[in-house]
C-alpha cells in the first residue's frame, strides 16, 4: 500500500522537544512523515509560504512570537492547514483559546508518546477536510438561495414588461445605501433577499392594471396597494434568517404614517424597508412607466430630498444623495 507522504511543519525552539517530534513521527513503519523545523516564528512563517504542508505543530512560545499571536499569524499565513498547538503543562487555558481561535488539537509536551501524536495528526487534518467540505456545502447552499430568489424576483417582472429589471435595480440600490450605512456583509445579503422580491405580492394583482396606460381608478388603486401585505403572506412561512417577510410587507410605509399597509410611523418601521422605500421612489421615478416617461435622475434626488424626514428617512435619504452625488452609483442597463 503506497501512502501519500504527509509534511509537517514543527515550529519549536526548544531542540529536545524538536528531536523528540522527530523521533516519534519517525518511530512507524510506513515512514510518511516529512517533519521540516523552524525555530523561530518569521522562519516558520517564511517556510510556509515556499511549500505547503498538511499540518503545522506550534509551540506558542517562541523566541519571537508569545501565546495567542503565534497562532493567529499561522493562522494568517496558511488557513487551509490544521495547527496542533504545543502547549506546557500548565497553559491549559491559553491551548483551549487557541482552539477557539482556530487551532485543531492541542498537546501537553512531555505527555503521551508517538502513537498519540500521530493520531492526533492524523485527526486534525481529517477534521479540517471535514470542516472544508462543510463549509464548501454550506457557501453552494447559500448561492443557491441568492439565486432562486433572484429567480423568483424575475418570474413576477415577465408579466409586466414595464418594470422588467426594477427590483433588480432597486436591490443594487438599496445593497449600496446599506453599505453606505455600514452594514455587515451578512446584514446586506439579506437586504438584497428582500429588496430583489420586494413587490412579489404583484403576481396577484391583474397585470391590466399593473400595465394601464392612463390613471388608475380609486378601487384599481386600493387594489394595488394591497401588494406589500400579499406579499408578505407568501413568504412569511419562510425560515429566512433575515425579517425578509417584514421587509416586503413595510416597503410602502412612510416616516409620518402616511404608508400603507399599516401606517407605522418612523422606527417602528424596519430600516431595510426605508431603504428599499427610497431605492423604490428613485428607481420608478428614473424610469420609464406605462402611464408617463421616465423623470430622470435629478427630479427622483430632489423629490427624495424635499421630502427627507416626513416621508423617508433622513438617514436613509442623505447616503442615498452621496451615492449619485459622488458619482459612486448608477443604475446598471
Ligand atoms: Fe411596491
Amino acid at each position: 500500500m503506497v501512502h501519500t507522504p504527509i509534511h509537517v511543519l514543527v515550529i519549536e525552539d526548544n531542540p529536545g522537544d524538536a528531536r523528540l517530534i522527530e523521533l516519534m513521527l519517525s518511530e512507524q513503519a510506513e515512514d510518511i512523515y516529512r517533519p521540516s523545523f523552524a525555530v523561530r516564528l518569521a522562519e516558520g512563517l517564511e517556510i510556509l509560504s515556499r511549500q505547503p504542508f498538511e499540518i503545522v505543530l506550534l509551540d506558542l512560545s517562541l523566541p519571537d512570537s508569545h501565546g495567542m499571536s503565534t497562532v493567529e499569524a499561522v493562522l494568517e499565513a496558511a488557513p487551509a492547514t490544521p495547527i496542533i498547538v504545543l502547549t506546557g503543562l500548565a497553559d491549559e487555558t491559553t491551548a483551549m483559546a487557541a482552539m477557539k481561535a482556530g487551532a485543531q488539537d492541542y498537546l501537553a509536551k512531555g505527555q503521551g508518546d508517538g502513537e498519540t501524536l500521530r493520531r492526533s495528526i492524523r485527526y486534525a487534518i481529517e477534521r479540517m477536510r471535514t470542516e472544508e467540505d462543510r463549509r464548501e456545502s454550506g457557501e453552494r447552499l447559500r448561492r443557491a438561495l441568492m439565486q432562486t430568489i433572484q429567480a423568483v424576483g424575475l418570474t413576477i417582472e415577465k408579466r409586466d414588461p414595464y418594470t422588467a429589471g426594477h427590483q433588480q435595480r432597486v436591490s443594487e440600490l438599496a445593497v449600496a445605501i446599506g453599505r453606505e450605512l455600514d452594514f455587515e456583509p451578512e446584514r446586506l445579503e439579506g437586504l438584497m433577499l428582500g429588496s430583489v422580491i420586494h413587490d412579489i405580492g404583484k403576481i396577484a394583482i391583474p397585470s391590466s392594471f399593473l400595465n394601464k396606460p392612463g390613471k388608475l381608478t380609486a378601487t384599481e388603486f386600493a387594489l394595488i396597494k394591497t401588494h406589500s401585505a400579499i406579499g408578505f403572506d407568501i413568504i412569511k412561512d419562510v425560515e429566512f434568517t433575515w425579517p425578509i417577510a417584514q421587509m416586503v410587507r413595510q416597503h410602502h410605509e412612510r416616516m409620518d404614517g402616511s404608508g400603507y399597509p399599516d401606517g407605522l410611523q418612523g422606527g417602528d418601521i424596519l430600516l431595510e424597508s426605508r431603504i428599499i422605500c427610497v431605492a423604490d421612489v428613485i428607481e420608478s421615478m428614473a424610469s420609464n412607466r406605462p402611464y408617463r416617461a421616465a423623470l430622470g435622475i435629478d427630479v427622483a434626488l430632489a423629490e427624495v430630498a424635499k421630502n427627507k424626514g416626513r416621508l423617508y428617512d433622513s438617514d436613509v435619504t442623505e447616503a442615498c444623495m452621496r451615492l449619485f452625488k459622488e458619482g459612486r452609483f448608477s443604475f446598471g442597463l
